[in-house]
């Protein structure tokens, strides 16, 4: 049986995994968060005192390094790592360099290709990263590239932080989103890219639920064309 596939891209706090999870529950889908899991790589760098940027540590770390992706009873992906939960403390904002950093070694893609590809041959999914329309799932029946200006997506992702009760300030989340954006698309492996046949969705200024709306209706078209 051949299940449906919906790939979501874009750069960091365009609001991919708040929408992907609200389509995914409308449309009884699975939701992957493919960033969570090199969060979780990124992680466990963090953890063993590897610079996330040495490519040949983190590397080596790949062999002896245990990440599962669990759905629990409140049908949320949860992260482990050699056992343990990590699904809050990859959320961390020191982790998000370390994620971005490790993501841009061509040896970590490779290690978490085959698993992302796994994830979509169990059932119907939504998946958000940045590259599961051009490498992870190109062949994905609906195809989106969400994206919002970098103060846009500073402002929710500095909100987010401080409901965790994490201290920083609105100019630092700026500045780390800028570099971020720098180092997601200028790596050679597997750049965040717009698909040739995704379709571009800005939601700078939109409400949650305007974006939720459009992207919804966007994909039953696709769906049904
Ligand atoms: O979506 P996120 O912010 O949780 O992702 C964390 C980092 O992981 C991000 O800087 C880029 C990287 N990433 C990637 O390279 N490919 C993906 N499919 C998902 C995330």
């Amino acid at each position: 049986m051949n299940y449906h596939s919906i790939a979501i891209d874009g750069p960091s706090g365009a609001g991919k995994s708040t929408l992907a999870r609200m389509l995914a529950q409308e449309l009884g889908y699975l939701y992957v968060d493919t960033g969570a899991i090199y969060r979780t790589v990124g992680l466990c760098a963090f953890r063993k005192g590897v610079e996330p940027t040495d490519a040949r540590a983190v590397t080596a770390l790949l062999d002896g390094m245990e990440i599962d992706l669990r759905y629990e009873q409140d049908g949320v992906q949860h992260m482990y790592l050699d056992g343990e939960d990590v699904t809050r403390e990859i959320r961390r904002h020191e982790i998000s360099r370390y994620a971005s950093d490790v993501s841009a070694i061509p040896a970590v893609r490779a290690f978490l290709l085959e698993r992302q590809r796994e994830l979509a041959r169990r059932g119907d999914v939504i998946m958000d990263g940045r590259d599961i329309g051009t490498v992870v799932l190109p062949g994905a029946d609906v195809k989106l590239f969400l994206t919002a200006s970098a103060q846009d997506r500073a402002r929710r992702r500095f909100a987010e932080l401080q409901q965790r009760g994490q201290e920083t300030d609105y100019e630092t989340v700026l500045r780390d989103i800028r570099k971020r954006d720098e180092n997601d698309t200028r790596r050679a492996a597997a750049p965040l890219r717009q698909a040739e046949d995704a379709l571009l969705v800005d939601t700078t200024g939109n409400t949650l639920e305007e974006s939720f709306q459009v992207l919804l209706q966007t994909i039953k078209e696709r769906l049904q064309a």
